[in-house]
């Protein structure tokens, strides 16, 4: 198995895009440590489930903008598991509304978790990485999961495009400044993925066919599909990738208005 010997933390795991990917790591022989801020039944279906499966997971609480809280968690998967080899800066909301009734709270809000949250939980890896001895090709790996919406501007959604654009080039200017620690950095930017986050998008038949129409590979995306490339990430398989973004999105980002415009 890929991830053998490792362990992973995954944050906002208790659902969507963070439980397939915790469940995926774990299924690649990773110990996994499910983060979860609200939903703790749910975190700990995700780890009764990678039991089941006989892997090793615990889950923990926090709130990701809150410092204290990820120095808990990295304690917490220290004290489990021995070690942290792998952490994957997943938590994200949305709080969509147009402009002129968009609140300060709700644009902070989502540039609180999704943004400032994700330098949180990349600044307490890169610490704890240099701090015990390196196993495998590289000290430590960050996958940061940020969305087309780094690329794809989105009306209506500022505060989450803003967000995605900022966890892009924070990406990528750690993985400029840790590369020399062999701590590699790395984005996966999702399209349009079954979870609860955007089932307004994709449940309802109408919703979904207008959905479609910006997939090329003409289908929605599952949790399998992402977990499947951040299983690649964390491996030393992808040893020379670093500063990297990952499209994962059947083709969202390829401009499909352009497919018949002869
Ligand atoms: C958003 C989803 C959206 C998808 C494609 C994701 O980042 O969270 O709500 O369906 O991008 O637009």
């Amino acid at each position: 198995m890929k991830l053998e010997g490792l362990t992973a933390i995954v944050t906002g795991a208790s659902s969507g895009i963070g439980a397939g990917v915790a469940s995926g790591l774990a299924r690649a022989g990773a110990s996994v440590v499910v983060h979860y801020h609200s939903g703790r039944e749910r975190a700990e279906e995700v780890v009764k489930s990678i039991e089941a499966d006989g892997g090793a997971a615990m889950s923990f609480p926090g709130d990701v903008s809150d410092e204290a809280a990820i120095a808990k968690l990295f304690d917490a998967a220290r004290e489990r598991f021995g070690r942290i080899d792998v952490v994957v800066a997943n938590s994200g909301i949305q709080k969509d509304a147009p402009i002129r009734e968009l609140t300060l709270e709700d644009w902070k809000r989502v540039i609180d978790v999704n943004l400032t949250g994700q330098f949180l939980v990349c600044r307490e890896a890169v610490r704890r990485f240099c701090a015990q001895e390196q196993r495998g090709r590289s000290r430590g790996k960050i996958i940061c999961m940020s969305s087309v919406h780094e690329i794809i501007p989105w009306a209506g959604h500022i505060n989450y495009a803003a967000s995605k654009g900022g966890v892009m080039l924070m990406m990528k200017s750690l993985a400029q400044e840790v590369a020399k620690e062999r701590i590699r950095v790395n984005g996966i930017a999702p399209g349009a993925i079954a979870t609860p986050i955007n089932e307004d998008a994709w449940r309802d038949p109408e919703a979904r066919k207008k959905l479609l129409a910006l997939i090329p590979y003409g289908r929605v995306g599952e949790p399998e599909d992402v977990a499947a490339c951040a299983v690649w990430l964390a491996s030393d398989e992808s040893d020379y990738v670093t500063g990297t973004t990952l499209v994962v999105d059947g083709g969202m980002t390829l401009y499909p208005g352009f497919e018949d415009n002869g």
